[in-house]
């Protein structure tokens, strides 16, 4: 399989990213950040989650962020939704698309979602019939395709099933989670295989936490199987809650210094992109979490 000439990377930074900062970000920022990654070219950002503000506080403020921003025609915006009160919340603010979250782990599914496997997919059967009547677009993530924090390794089977299954509701497009950041190529290809028996080529996406320093090598892995679309995170910010130790998805920066490197275009611009993981870097008063980021840093000083 020859590499891909062109992939699209989805910025999580504003979701995944922030979801598991203990302080407070305000809203003003959120919005911020996600002009900034427009202006560097991101062409999909996940914006915010409709999820319970009990759950996870950070993202309480979904609507007003989603309100705030100055939208770009050529820019799709996505949000999270667990269920049908999230996805009846967010269709006020006309996401782009939308995403259902399900799991290969019975126990994470249980730990995130407060619901078993075979609840999920019955509570995201009629989010999915509402965003596809509505002309939303519905991508599924697969959480935890290589391994779960409470269960361990999981098997390719289980991602196949859980594929078939959002397949079977219509869901448009699955993400394959490394939710803890441990898997390794040849086990990311397998996971990544058993997603592709449900889904074409251009309708998955690889979501690697970089907990293990492997996500990058994961991508790599997953350009030479084909696969164009990734998710990544400005400064590599993020975890999930439900994940303890895990740690953000692997750098945007990192990923488009990779793709770059390699010929592979993007669209984005790397500077203006290593402004954008500075700005927030610098709210949350910390360093960028991208080995690319910091070595440019370091020279245009
Ligand atoms: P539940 O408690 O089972 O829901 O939570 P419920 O239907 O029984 O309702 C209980 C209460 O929650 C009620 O409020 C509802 O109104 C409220 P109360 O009457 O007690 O005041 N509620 C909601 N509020 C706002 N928005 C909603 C909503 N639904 C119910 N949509 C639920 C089920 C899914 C809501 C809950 O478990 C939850 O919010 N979990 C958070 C999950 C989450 O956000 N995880 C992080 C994102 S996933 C992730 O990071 C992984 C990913 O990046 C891929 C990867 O890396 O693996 C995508
Ligand atoms: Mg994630």
């Amino acid at each position: 399989m020859s590499l891909p000439s062109k992939v699209k990377l989805v910025d999580v930074g504003p979701r995944d990213g922030l979801q598991n900062e203990k302080q407070p970000v305000p809203a003003s920022i959120k919005i911020e950040l996600v002009h900034r990654l427009q202006d560097a070219g991101l062409k999909e950002i996940e914006v915010t989650s409709f999820v319970s503000p009990k759950w996870v506080p950070q993202m309480a403020d979904n609507a007003q962020v989603m309100a705030g921003i100055t939208r770009r025609p050529d820019v799709r915006y996505s949000v999270l939704t667990p269920n049908l009160q999230g996805f009846e919340a967010a269709l006020q603010s006309q996401p782009d698309e939308i995403v259902v979250f399900g799991a290969a782990s019975e126990l994470f599914s249980q730990r995130n979602i407060n619901c078993s496997i075979a609840q999920s997919i019955e509570r995201f059967a009629p989010v999915v019939a509402a965003a596809r009547a509505a002309n939303i677009y519905v991508r599924g993530a697969i959480s935890c395709a290589v391994a779960c924090p409470y269960e361990g390794d999981i098997a390719p089977e289980r991602v196949e099933l859980v594929a078939r299954l959002m397949k079977a509701i219509g869901v448009q497009h699955v993400g394959v989670a490394d939710t803890i950041g441990v898997a390794t190529p040849i086990k990311t290809q397998r996971a990544m295989q058993a997603a592709l028996k449900h889904f074409d080529l251009n309708d998955v996406s690889g979501h690697f936490h970089d907990t293990y320093g492997q996500a990058l090598v994961n991508t790599l892995t997953c350009l030479h199987m084909g696969v164009w679309q990734f998710d990544t995170s400005i400064a590599g910010l993020g975890g999930c809650p439900y994940a303890k130790g895990a740690t953000g998805n692997v750098a945007t920066e990192d990923v488009v210094y990779m793709l770059h490197g390699m010929g592979i275009e993007t669209g984005i611009d790397l500077d203006k992109l290593v402004d954008a993981g500075q700005f927030i870097s610098d709210f949350l008063q910390r360093k960028p979490n991208s080995r690319a980021a910091t070595a440019l840093l370091a020279k245009r000083a």
